[in-house]
This record gives structure tokens, C-alpha cells and sequence, in this order.
């Protein structure tokens, strides 16, 4: 699989895709959905492009179909602490996930990160989400007890609809 660098070009496509696998609704909405927690988009052009200039260390990485172009997901990936490398926003898009895109991409990523040096990947989840975080225990993520708090207030994360949120990690060996 050839994961590619993330460019201004493609940020509009990427940001779209990040927003309907994360909060897609009805017909459009993937499994893994956080459309019953938290409404609102999962991020912006321009929180991307602030993250992007902010952390010059990280990999924001698409994967497009090579036949067509088609964009089928993508990953960000940043050295964190002590060996650590965080991934996040891992997507696939809604109309092909269930057919194993997601696990060759988090595979796929985490290649990456070893190859970087990454001896293990951190990863937080918002903790009502028993499913995904199942997902990724079944790829062998291990919850590391940490938990941090949902930022209520900030819209940038959108708008949470219950008062229990709050992330929870978990890691992996690479
Ligand atoms: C998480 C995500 C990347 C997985 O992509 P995918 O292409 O569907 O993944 P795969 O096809 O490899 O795996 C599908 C899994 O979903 C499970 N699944 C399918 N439908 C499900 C459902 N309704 N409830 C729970 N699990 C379900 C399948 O059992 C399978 O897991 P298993 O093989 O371990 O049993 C994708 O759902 C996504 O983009 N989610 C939105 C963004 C997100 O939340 N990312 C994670 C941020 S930390």
C-alpha cells in the first residue's frame, strides 16, 4: 500500500471525507459513527492546516485507490513520548468500510511509524465508543488507564451531546 503526504490540494477532499466517517449520518454513515455522542464537524481546512504548521514532525498520510485516484482514507501520525508515536484520525470512507480497508490502513500506518522509529502507537478514543475501542483491542491495542477530559466548549471538536464524554488511550507495540 503507498500512503502519500497530505497536500494543500488535497486538504479540501480530506477534510470532507475525516467529516462524514467521523459524524456521517443515516445513509451515509459509517459503523464506527460519532454521530449519536457529538454533532458538528470533526475538523476544518483550516485546524489542519495550524496543526500541519504547528507539528512539522508529523505524517499526514492518504491512501488512494491507485487505479482510479480514489480517495479511500487517510491517517495522521506524530512522534509523542518516550518511544510513543500518536496516530489519529484514522478514516476509511463510509461506502467501503466492512471490507478490511481500515485494518490494512492502521497496519499500513503503523509500518510507517515503526520505519520512523515508533516503538509503540498511542491512540485516544472518546470512551463511550465501546465498538471502536473493541476494533482496535482486537487489533492488539491495550487501554493504558489514562484518561483525559472531553474539551467542552471548544466547537472545534463539535458539539458533544452527552456530559460523560472523555478520551481514553490505548498502545500497542510496533
Ligand atoms: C474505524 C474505521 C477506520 C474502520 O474501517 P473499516 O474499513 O470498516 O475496518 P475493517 O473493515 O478493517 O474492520 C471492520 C470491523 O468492523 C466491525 N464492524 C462492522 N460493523 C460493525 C458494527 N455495526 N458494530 C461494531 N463493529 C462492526 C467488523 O466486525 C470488523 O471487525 P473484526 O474484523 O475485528 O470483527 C472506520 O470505521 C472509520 O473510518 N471510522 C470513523 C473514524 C474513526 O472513528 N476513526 C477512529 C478514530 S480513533
Amino acid at each position: 500500500m503507498h500512503l502519500a503526504a497530505v497536500t494543500a490540494d488535497d486538504l479540501s477532499e480530506i477534510v470532507a471525507l475525516i467529516n462524514l466517517a467521523y459524524r456521517g449520518r443515516g445513509d451515509d454513515a459509517g459503523w464506527a459513527t460519532e454521530n449519536k455522542y457529538i454533532e458538528g464537524e470533526r475538523t476544518t481546512i483550516g485546524d489542519l492546516q495550524k496543526d500541519l504548521a504547528d507539528r512539522p514532525q508529523a505524517l499526514f498520510l492518504m491512501w488512494r485507490d491507485e487505479s482510479n485516484d480514489k480517495l479511500l482514507g487517510s491517517v495522521w501520525l506524530e512522534p509523542a513520548k518516550q518511544g510513543a508515536w500518536y496516530l489519529g484520525l484514522l478514516n476509511v470512507r463510509p461506502d467501503l468500510q466492512r471490507r478490511q480497508l481500515g485494518r490494512r490502513l492502521l497496519e499500513a500506518a503503523e509500518e510507517r511509524a515503526r520505519a520512523e522509529g515508533a516503538e509503540r502507537i498511542r491512540i485516544s478514543v472518546v470512551n463511550v465508543r465501546d465498538q471502536l475501542i473493541a476494533w482496535y483491542q482486537r487489533r492488539g491495542y491495550v487501554l493504558t488507564g489514562e484518561r483525559q477530559p472531553f474539551p467542552y466548549g471548544d466547537e472545534r471538536f463539535g458539539r458533544p451531546l452527552r456530559e460523560d464524554l472523555e478520551f481514553v488511550f490505548l498502545e500497542k507495540p510496533v
